[in-house]
């Protein structure tokens, strides 16, 4: 199988639409102020919040800033953005390299690409938006010393939403004190990244945020749960499912407290419920409305 970054966040999708807090989402309504609205979202992929967003009817008219600082994110997320807005009956105009156009009458959106790492982006002083969005971004960085960063990229508004938050589970078991020492392994990966990052990083957000000076608005779980239907997992959840057993195999190969030959056959067993339908897959997220 072909391990492809924008692929995976593209079956993501549909995971990430159910998981989402409606709570937390329905604040975020009922706060926004009048459009047009200035947003950034940072740590963006190829923009499918974006286009989400507009799915959902959330945002009409807006001025919408993505950054990442994967060249592949957002070569992807230029081509993929204008094919979904061209489906969904939108016109696209290209305005410069980096931006774009998609209206129709009742939206109007400029989109702006910006690759790069986000706190070289920060350093460029960009007039701060009235909502920045961090969506399964914020659990990769290091804190608490980011946050006051990054909340000075919006004058009002943060939605930061999937943040990881300690718990992963793979059902069925397959051997219960191998899949608890994996799990516990994989959580002590996300720990020890030299660029930062927490694997418990959701129930922290409530300190995080206090700290640099922001309220909590709304805050609720927003768990991935996937399974299967009738043995078929939904659209291309089972591609997601394969790429999360491949961070599995990236983090813990080569783990000096990990038996090599029992992980391998783990790996083998998991992708065989997957293609039988049987895996289960959870993981506890949080999600935040935070004003600053
Ligand atoms: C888990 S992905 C989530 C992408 C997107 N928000 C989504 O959910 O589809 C995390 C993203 O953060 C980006 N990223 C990681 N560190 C970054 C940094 N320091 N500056 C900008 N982007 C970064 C990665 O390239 C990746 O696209």
């Amino acid at each position: 199988m072909e391990f492809s970054f924008p692929h995976y966040l593209l079956s993501k999708q549909s995971v990430d639409d159910r998981a989402l807090n409606r709570t937390v989402l329905d604040s975020l309504k009922a706060n926004l102020p009048a459009a047009p609205i200035r947003i950034i979202e940072i740590g963006a992929g190829i923009g499918t919040m974006l286009v989400r967003l507009l799915r959902w009817d959330v945002i009409t008219k807006a001025d919408y800033v993505l950054v990442d600082e994967m060249g592949e994110n957002i070569e992807s997320a230029k081509e993929w953005i204008p094919l979904w807005a061209g489906e969904s009956g939108l016109t696209v105009e290209r305005i410069a390299e980096n931006q774009l156009r998609a209206f129709d009458r009742a939206r109007d959106v400029r989109i702006h690409f910006e690759r790069g790492d986000v706190f070289d982006f920060i350093q460029k002083k960009p007039a701060p938006a009235d909502l920045l969005i961090a969506h399964a971004f914020l659990d990769l960085l290091p804190m608490p010393e980011s946050m006051p960063k990054l909340l000075a990229l919006t004058k009002d508004l943060a939605w930061l939403t999937i943040n990881f938050d300690g718990v992963t589970s793979l059902e069925p078991a397959i051997d219960a004190a191998l899949d608890e020492q994996i799990e516990r392994l994989y959580h002590e990966t996300m720990d020890a990244r030299p660029t930062g990052g927490d694997s418990r990083a959701g129930r922290h957000l409530f300190d995080h945020l206090r700290m640099a000076g922001a309220s909590v608005l709304s805050a609720g779980a927003s768990d991935w749960v996937v399974h299967s239907v009738d043995g078929k997992y939904p659209a291309d959840e089972a591609y997601f499912l394969y790429f999360i057993l491949h961070f599995f195999e990236e983090s813990l190969t080569g783990n000096a407290e990990l038996n090599a030959a029992d992980f391998a056959s783990w790996l083998n067993e998991r992708r065989a419920q997957i293609e039988r339908g049987e895996m289960v897959y959870i993981a506890h997220q949080m999600d935040f409305l935070a004003r600053v």
